[in-house]
């Protein structure tokens, strides 16, 4: 007999964690430069506790935070007391047990002779526990100004050789501001770091449902034939925020949702939607169709973005009664910035699978709801012989919230006649009972410490997205149009007409300025 979702919810490991991934290559110590920051607080500290909750992390794990601030271990262990209660997912009460393993050393980290000091700490870790080759892993979550200074800082100190145990360097977007500072960042680290070493995060391929996409189009043979242009009409990818700028206006007014979001995280979602299956399940097996994938997108010109690309920025709008203000007037932002926080393209892949299939990509902030999801609408019937108007089928991937997969398809209409209406079956993470969905840094954090290089970002890749959007970026600095659009909407019209067009229309997962946040899939 079938076993019941409920049935394998009780088989499956409850931490999310079927098994533990990496290859042994373990990292023992973890330094966090930017310490004291914001990431740390809110995102680190607090998926390395989930970590430890969860058994995951090596027994020896030792966290040491660096940054300028002057802490000491007892007064750091101390601050994150409330951001680990707040921000960790397990909420568990174990902190006491987690915060022995977390130290903290102040350093001025622009200042090459201080990193002695964090040299020292390692190596008096070492010497407590006996380990005499540990893996250490140096986190960067600090503003990108330092990502080319504490690489080299850390070669001057001998800290990126491997002679004694593993060295990896995690850096945070944006890994450059453009494709020749992204080089030029590049040709940085591997100077001191080889490429096996170097861990570019994007929280997007922490996405549980993110990396579902490969598992559900390479493991059933139900789609994996009708994965291409021959059977697939058209591809949607959308990731709306409800949320403006909040309190990042001065960083966001300088990148812009082309650079915050489209560049890097959207450009690795459509990657997994579109890649060819890879030879092996191994790290480089996977990153190289990822980084094939993102070279075959289609260069765009001027005249494609004139037409294919619509740009936005929010304005002034009451939002379920609440009046939001203009993006203008955000804290940080110039009052005639140009900056957009809304970015829809129509792109198309040079490739025997999707040649003539357009995808549609968009972003913004200050839409109606927080939704990130991509459909795929499958080609109608050759012989719509029931009726003209039956809708095409769709599949749509809900990567969050309300994480699930819905296929929509056309029913006969009970009675009389072959009318037909459109019904969905639907699949929902949340219908696993007790198995909860890790979070996107739990994930990465641990797959950096096992050396699981998979779900990071190879430079190659991350070339290849910058070499498609540099157009764009020049583009945005001659005279170009950016339409605005009521906060709360979704998007400007323009962008309706970038499907409209093609006699297609975007889904809209809920209505405008409803009173609720609550999605239909
Ligand atoms: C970040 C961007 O990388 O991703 C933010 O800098 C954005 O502007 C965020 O809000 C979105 O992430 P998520 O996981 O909430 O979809």
């Amino acid at each position: 007999m079938a076993e019941s979702v409920s049935e394998r919810a009780k088989r499956v490991d409850s931490s999310g964690y079927a098994k533990p991934s990496g290859n042994g290559k373990l990292c023992e110590y973890i330094v966090i430069f930017g310490a004291s920051g914001d990431l740390a607080f809110r995102k680190l500290l607090p998926a390395f506790y989930d970590l430890f909750v969860l058994k995951q992390l090596p027994t020896e794990f030792k966290i040491l935070g660096v940054s300028r601030t002057d802490y000491t271990d007892a007064s750091y262990r101390e601050a994150l007391v409330p951001a680990l209660n707040e921000h960790s997912r397990l909420k568990s009460r174990q902190l006491e047990d987690f915060l022995e393993h977390v130290f903290y050393q102040s350093v001025n980290t622009s200042d090459s002779s201080e990193y002695a000091l964090i040299k020292d700490r390692l190596a008096a870790f070492s010497q407590q526990s006996g380990n005499t080759k540990p893996g250490v892993l140096f986190y960067l979550a600090t503003p990108p100004n330092l990502f080319g200074v504490i690489p080299e800082c850390l070669a001057q100190h001998g800290l990126n050789t491997e002679e004694n145990g593993y060295r990896r360097l995690v850096i945070e977007k944006p890994i450059g501001r453009d494709l020749a500072s992204s080089l030029q960042l590049d040709d940085l680290l591997h100077r001191y770091f080889q490429e096996k070493q170097i861990f570019r995060i994007d929280h997007y391929l922490g996405k549980e449902t993110v990396q579902n996409l490969l598992v559900f189009r390479f493991a059933n043979g139900l789609f994996e034939p009708l994965w291409n242009r021959n059977f697939i009409d058209y591809v949607e990818i959308t990731s709306a925020e409800s949320l403006g700028v909040e309190s990042r206006g001065g960083y966001y007014d300088q990148s812009g949702a082309m650079r915050d979001m489209f560049q890097n995280h959207l450009l690795q979602v459509l990657a997994m939607m579109a890649m060819e299956p890879p030879a092996q399940l191994k790290a480089d097996a996977i990153r190289d169709e990822v980084a094939k994938l993102l070279e075959s997108l289609k260069p765009l010109n001027t005249h494609s973005m004139h037409e294919d690309l619509i740009l936005g920025q929010y304005t002034e709008s009451v939002v379920r009664g609440k009046p939001q203000k203009a993006y203008r007037a955000e804290k940080g932002v110039n009052p005639v910035s140009r900056t957009e926080t809304y970015v829809a393209l129509k792109l198309g892949i040079q490739n025997s699978r999707w040649n003539g299939v357009s995808f549609y990509v968009r972003t913004g902030k200050r839409l109606p709801t927080r939704v990130t999801e991509a459909v795929i609408h499958f080609k109608q019937t050759p012989h719509p012989v029931f009726s003209h108007h039956a809708p095409a089928n769709k599949l749509i991937i809900r990567i969050q919230p309300d994480e699930g997969i819905v296929i929509k398809f056309g029913l006969k209409k009970t009675g009389a006649g072959f009318d037909t209406e459109e019904v969905s079956m639907e699949f929902r993470y949340a219908d696993l009972g007790e198995l909860t969905i890790s979070n996107a840094y739990e994930r990465l954090l641990l797959d950096a410490v096992n050396g699981d290089a998979t779900l990071f970002a190879r430079s190659d890749a991350v070339h290849a997205c910058w070499e498609f959007v540099q157009p764009i970026l020049d583009y945005q600095q001659g005279e170009h149009s950016i339409y605005g659009y009521a906060a709360g909407t979704w998007g400007p019209k323009e962008a309706e007409m970038l499907l409209a067009r093609d006699g297609r229309s975007w889904r809209f997962p809920c209505k405008n300025l409803t009173d609720t946040h609550f999605c239909e899939l």
